[in-house]
């Protein structure tokens, strides 16, 4: 199993106590009422935007840490990409062409958190949020932090595809992650 593999595993049994750091980063947003609600909005398969988001963000975090990257903004950036308050899925007007408008919503809420956690969003950080759809959406990324969550984003889809389509991988997958809680 290759080292990305390893990472998303990873990344279903994070815990305060071990990813110390990667907490540090995050924590001002993790513990919202805001963060809470996106528990029942699915992602991808049968995966929750909040594990995707979690996925996402220590993916990553560890990436952007052995690159020698901004890895506060690579983290806080990433942990604040999926920021909506809807399920995508659901046949809603207001959801059409949700590739295309959810990192401008992503943005907007992020700011807004931000300043009710008494924190405020680097340009860096603001752009990984607002970039990370490329290609679907045209502008590419700014800065190397971006094009690694862009890039990592894509992977973690790819994964939570993978496991929802075939109940045998889905049942391994869980039965190793179980065994780390
Ligand atoms: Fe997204
Ligand atoms: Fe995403």
């Amino acid at each position: 199993m290759g080292k990305l593999d390893r990472l998303f595993k990873r990344s279903y049994y994070l815990n305060e106590k071990d990813d110390t750091e990667y907490f540090d980063y995050v924590r001002d947003f993790c513990y919202t009422d805001e963060f809470a609600s996106m528990e029942k909005n699915i992602q991808h398969g049968d995966i929750s935007v909040v594990q995707h988001i979690y996925s996402v963000s220590y993916i990553s975090y560890r990436l952007g840490k052995k690159l020698k990257f901004d890895k506060k903004a690579v983290t806080r950036g990433a942990f604040l990409h999926d920021l909506f308050y809807y399920d995508w899925h659901c046949p809603d007007p207001s959801h059409r062409l949700h590739g295309y408008h959810h990192p401008t919503t992503a943005l907007r809420n992020a700011r807004i958190l931000s300043k009710k956690v008494g924190t405020s969003l680097s340009e860096v950080e603001e752009n990984i949020i607002h970039r990370h759809m490329f290609p679907l959406t045209i502008i590419p990324p700014k800065y190397k932090e971006s094009i690694l969550v862009c890039f990592v984003d894509k992977y973690v889809a790819i994964k939570e595809i993978f496991i929802s389509s075939f109940p045998k991988t889905k049942e391994r997958f869980f039965s190793d992650v179980n065994k780390h809680k």
